[in-house]
């Protein structure tokens, strides 16, 4: 729609520049201009100017120039429309619209919006009155900040069926659009009352992409929290507003507002499961995290996903549960993708320990945890490999034609010609590295260490970053899963000290006892370990979840794969410069070894280049 440049005058007559970026970022007044550190580019003296009078921002630093609307649209990411629409509510103008029809939908959208905004200011108070305060504690005992409180607008709804709608037959509105906004829902029978379905409920209001409210979500408190009366029926966890013309929840996605920021910043898109989920991660300084509305991710969620992120490559990180339900959801989204896909387009796939959600583990493990685990998300090309060859044997040219044959029809799904020939490409040369290894005779010689020049035939794990304790999780998962193994690992166990204090004493621990009992196997190994008190790292190690990113220490592993896999992962750990020590500890341990070990690692090399496959 063309807009006339009167009006657009008019609009930037009617705001204030300075106002508007300095609800963004800090401003400081310098004469007639204000000033700020540059939100385009990284400095840490000011070098961007902020004019009222000519109603322009420039920037010394990076050039960044341009009026208000210009600014809404780079810094928060909006289409031109979007920022024109969202300053003009601001000034208290009209956009001009051509049709009849138009002028009336958007005047209802307007009156929609005004509703929801009051019901959210209402379910804010409700929140912060002492008799509530119930509903306040169980929101700062789960760790939420007032603050956050505050950022999120997040309300309680009273028990009572009536009382939302008094208060807003008071301010003016109608039966019938608190209806159409679906704040209430209509009586059940004729002549009765419209009631509100949110009663004793935690309310956290659903913003859209400009920050309007169009929808909520409602928790229940606790049990022991809600009314004895009720304590016979169990409500459901979470309840949602129904569909209304502003609000569907097959687009909508929970946390918009802040993830357009934070993508407009450079920052990574994570989607997660719920609420309380995009509510730790922001509040944990992981701006970018949404979630969509209680469903499974939508086509026009993902589409949405890619659109708010301004670089040409758009990849989104996708968080699921570890488990086997969690892996089959991430294959149903995957399903859902593939036809999507487009040069730049694509997702990684993050999966979580299990038992935990993005929040509980933020709780659990500190912000650092969760990084780690967003570090350690996937291609979707090896999300696709893993789903069909992790816990599989492919030994058999059977098995491996059916692998094959499985992968190609996923990638015939692919609809971009260029982008499905990528995919072809790739399978044809994960096939040929991991179905056909090079059966080449390996040079060793002294200062070269013999699992690298073998590996980096591989496909290699993901790596993860330097505080990440999983790589050490899988090497001693498998240790523990195959103790056997121990015998040739135990000298590169023996001349490293690892950095976390813990899992130093566990490492020394297991050394000495597998050394003192060579033919322990698993239970042993466990009972032996729960006994010095390490009940709780075992069970942290030794997690379903670790089997998504490393197969080969699953208990369904090929046990003849079992030691050059962990020899793999070892020296994949130590590429990725995660523990120098370690580093040189291995080093040392190779290069200084005597020529009896030489031979061993020699044999050991060609048992592991005669298998085939993994
Ligand atoms: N959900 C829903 N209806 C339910 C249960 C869940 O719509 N009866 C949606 C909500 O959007 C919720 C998300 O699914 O945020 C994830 O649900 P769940 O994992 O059960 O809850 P959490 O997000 O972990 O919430 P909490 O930590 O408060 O238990
Ligand atoms: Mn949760």
């Amino acid at each position: 729609m063309a807009l006339g440049s009167h009006f657009l005058d008019e609009l930037r007559a009617r705001i204030t520049i300075s106002e508007v970026i300095g609800r963004r970022v800090k401003v400081t007044r310098a004469g007639r201009e204000y000033k700020a550190c540059c939100p385009f580019h990284h400095e840490k003296t000011p070098s961007f100017t902020i004019n009222d009078d000519k109603q322009f921002y420039h920037c010394f630093g990076c050039g960044a120039h341009g009026d208000v609307i210009k600014f809404l649209m780079e810094h928060d990411n909006l289409s031109f429309m979007d920022a024109v629409e969202m300053l003009a509510a601001e000034a208290g103008l009209q956009v001009p619209k051509q049709t009849p029809q138009e002028r009336a939908q958007v005047k209802e959208e307007k009156d929609l919006h005004g509703l929801l905004e009051d019901v959210t200011c209402y379910f804010e108070a409700c929140l912060l009155e002492p008799r509530h305060s119930d509903a306040l504690n169980y929101l700062l005992d789960r760790g939420i900040s007032r603050q956050t409180i505050k950022d999120f607008r997040i309300g309680f709804a009273p028990d009572d069926p009536q009382v939302l709608r008094k208060v807003m037959l008071e301010k003016g509105y109608s039966d019938k659009e608190m209806i159409k906004a679906a704040a209430l829902r209509p009586g059940k029978g004729s002549g009765k009352d419209p009631y509100t379905f949110f009663r004793d409920r935690v309310m956290f209001p659903v913003p859209d992409r400009r920050g309007r409210i169009v929808a909520f979500g409602g928790r229940v408190l606790p049990e022991h929290l809600r009314p004895p009366q009720r304590s016979d029926f169990t409500p459901p966890k979470y309840m949602n507003s129904t569909e209304t013309p502003l609000f569907h929840k097959g687009r909508m996605l929970y946390g918009e507002p802040t993830a357009r920021r934070a993508a407009a910043e450079g920052r990574v898109l994570i989607l997660v499961e719920g609420y309380m989920d995009v509510i730790a991660c922001v509040q944990a300084g992981i701006g970018g995290a949404l979630a969509p509305m209680g469903t499974a991710v939508t086509e026009e969620q993902i589409i949405t996903m890619w659109k708010i992120i301004p670089d040409f490559n758009k990849v989104p990180i996708l968080c699921f549960d570890g488990d086997n339900a969690g892996r089959k959801a991430a294959g149903r989204v995957c399903e859902r993708i593939l036809p999507l896909l487009e040069p730049g387009k694509s997702v990684r796939f993050a999966f979580m320990p299990d038992g935990e959600d993005p929040d509980s583990l933020i709780k659990s493990s500190g912000v650092q945890g969760f990084k780690d685990v967003i570090k350690c998300a996937v291609s979707l090309f090896d999300f696709l490999w893993n789903s069909y060859t992790q816990g599989k044997s492919y030994d058999t040219p059977d098995e491996k034609a059916s692998i094959k044959k499985q992968l190609e029809n996923e990638i015939a799904r692919i609809a971009h010609r260029d982008v499905q020939e990528m995919y072809r490409g790739a399978l044809r040369d994960r096939i040929s590295t991991v179905f056909y290894p090079p059966r080449q005779k390996q040079k060793f010689s002294k200062g070269q260490s013999y699992v690298a020049a073998d590996v980096s035939m591989l496909p290699k794990k993901p790596r993860c970053g330097h505080e990440d304790k999983g790589a050490l999780r899988e090497l001693f998962f498998g240790l523990i899963n195959y103790p056997f193994i121990f015998e040739s690992v135990e000298e590169v166990l023996s001349t490293v000290a690892f950095k976390a204090p813990r899992l130093e004493q566990l490492r020394q621990d297991v050394c000495s006892y597998l050394s003192g009992a060579p033919d322990a196997g698993h239970d042993d190994l466990v009972h032996y370990l729960e006994d010095l008190g390490y009940a709780q790292e075992i069970s942290d190690i030794c997690n379903e979840s670790v089997y998504v990113h490393a197969s080969f220490c699953s208990p369904s592993a090929n046990e003849e794969n079992i030691l050059s896999k962990w020899l793999e992962y070892w020296n994949d750990y130590n590429a990725a410069g995660l523990e120098e020590e370690i580093h040189d500890g291995w080093k040392r341990a190779y290069l200084d070894s005597s020529q009896q070990e030489e031979e061993k690692l020699r044999s050991l090399l060609s048992a592991r280049t005669g298998e085939e496959g993994t």
